[in-house]
């Protein structure tokens, strides 16, 4: 609270420092060093030098919109006036905010899942939009403070979807929904549910840039192997942070395919905007309903995994694979590529086979307890594989905190392989036919530098396989290629949650983290 002004912030006022030093030398003294209270005392600021106005509110608002225009940065802002302390004014520029409305009161909310409890009615503004958000009465001005009337939405997800259900931890529940959601997936493309997916036209495309962050970044590699491999896409993926800022070489035919879960995540929403700057035609795969970026892509195919509570993203990941797996399934199609309809057969009973994974839990503690007390691990994997190892990686260290790295398998020699000591854990996954026993060559380099080794392979390598390289071996159904990576990573995140709990990690909400990135 800074004089008048009282505020709650989402996002990062980037030019904070330079606002500072204007409002010391006007006299104000600060308590804190973060960004927040520079924009509340701004906002005081301007309120108190306001002259020019009809009424208080109208000196309120305007105060808001004026102090707004000099933020550089993101925001969400509640705001309340001492004067008003039943009234909150709101507005918001790249950080998510939902104005939620009942019966009972009104209220905000970066995300959806915290209204559920109360409503599922909800406002979404945009930049220049500015709410006053009162017990019984919601008011929404443009950016010339004109009142203007906006949609309410009505939530899918439930209430109850967004409670833990019995599970320990949200993690957990999440990784159990994945039979159901990667069914739904499929279902949706197969039985002609999705209209959306028949608006992707890949003819017209000769090259594809996948733009994402983190595991969706990770989900995108899957999803470049599937179009290059079975589509004959080139297909790049790009970490978003580095796409904004890069030379882009886009063409009237490229696609731009933004991936998200949240459907914030600023770099990635940043990416969508560059593209559609560029006259790209900018396709979102998004789970959140509603999301800036699934409003803001030209085509948006939902991934439907309801709610993901965890930080660490598990059914969202999986989604997004499957959505790729129906993509160039339609890609094939539209351009006459032969293929053997597997996918097709294989999805009636995906959900058994996602379930027969996540029930190997005895497998899962087995491998954890050899991992638990470690302080460095290694996936290799060559190929598909390798994509996979990013994100079995990813999901150890960010929920267990011991530090791992995934490797191309055939790179580890040419630096890597000289961490390998007496014990290290190195988990390797061969899935590749073509490429199995090359992987088979590079586990047995690290175990002959005392590497302990846990080696994850398909069923359909059973007579093949020798015992003597691996520690712990896992076996895992056969799928098509279109379904391994949503194989292979369900069982990587429950070794990854095993891991966790035994060093007695704060599984759902992991140090230094947040559900959505939305800031830079
Ligand atoms: C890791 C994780 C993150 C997100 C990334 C992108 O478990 O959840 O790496 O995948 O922050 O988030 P979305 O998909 O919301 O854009």
């Amino acid at each position: 609270m800074v004089g008048n002004v009282t505020l709650v912030h989402n996002g990062i006022i980037e030019n904070y420092s330079e606002l500072k030093s204007y409002l010391i030398q006007k006299g104000v003294n600060f308590n804190s060093q973060t960004d927040t209270e520079v924009a509340c005392a701004y906002i005081n600021y301007v309120y108190e030098n306001m002259k020019d106005f009809k009424d208080e509110d109208e000196r309120k608002l305007k105060s808001i919109l004026k102090a707004c225009l000099d933020f550089r940065g993101s925001y969400a802002f509640g705001i309340i006036f001492k004067d008003t302390p039943d009234v909150i004014y709101s507005t918001r520029k790249d950080s998510p905010l939902v104005i939620g409305l009942s019966d009972e009161g009104n209220f905000i909310a970066s995300d959806i899942s915290a209204i559920l409890d109360y409503t599922k009615k909800y406002i979404l503004l945009n930049y220049m939009e500015f709410a006053k958000i009162e017990k019984d009465n919601v008011t929404i001005y443009d950016k010339n403070l004109e009142i203007i009337t906006k949609k309410i939405n009505e939530a899918t997800w439930s209430a109850t979807e967004c409670k833990k259900n019995g599970y320990e931890h949200f993690m957990l529940k999440e990784i159990n929904e994945q039979p159901s959601v990667i069914k739904n997936v499929y279902s949706r493309f197969f039985e002609n549910k999705d209209e959306n997916y028949s608006k992707v036209d890949f003819s017209k495309y000769t090259n594809i840039h996948i733009v994402a962050c983190g595991s969706a970044m990770h989900a995108s590699l899957i999803g470049k192997y599937l179009f290059e491999n079975y589509a004959n896409i080139p297909t790049t993926v790009e970490i978003a942070s580095e796409y904004r800022y890069k030379k882009l070489l886009l063409t009237p035919s490229t696609l731009v395919i933004i991936v998200s879960q949240s459907g914030e995540t600023a770099d990635s929403l940043a990416a969508l905007r560059i593209s559609k700057e560029n006259k790209a035609t900018v396709l979102g795969i998004v789970n959140a309903v509603g999301s800036t970026i699934a409003r803001e892509a030209d085509i948006t195919i939902y991934t439907h995994a309801g709610p993901e509570i965890a930080v660490a993203t598990t059914k969202g990941y999986t989604t997004q694979v499957a959505t790729f797996a129906c993509l160039v399934i339609n890609a094939m199609k539209q351009k006459n590529i032969k293929y053997d309809f597997t996918l097709e057969n294989e999805y009636n009973n995906i959900d058994k086979i996602i379930q027969s994974v996540i029930d190997k839990t005895n497998e899962y503690k087995d491998i954890a307890k050899s991992l638990s007390n470690r302080n460095d691990i290694f996936f290799i994997g060559r190929g598909n594989d390798y994509n996979m190892c990013m994100e079995g990686s990813l999901k150890l260290k960010e929920i267990s905190y011991i530090h791992s790295e995934a490797y191309p398998a055939g790179e580890l020699k040419h630096g890597t392989i000289s961490l390998i000591e007496e014990g290290t854990p190195v988990i390797a996954i061969a899935t590749d036919k073509e490429l199995y026993e090359k992987t088979v060559s590079n586990i047995k380099e690290t175990k002959a530098r005392g590497a302990f080794t846990i080696f994850i392979t398909t069923e359909e390598f059973k007579d093949t396989y020798t015992k003597d390289f691996a520690d712990i071996t896992l076996f895992l159904p056969t799928t098509s290629l279109f379904n391994e990576a949503i194989i292979i990573v369900t069982a990587l995140q429950l070794i990854a949650y095993e891991t966790a709990k035994l060093r007695g990690c704060d599984i759902d909400k992991p140090k230094n983290l947040a559900k959505s990135v939305t800031v830079e």
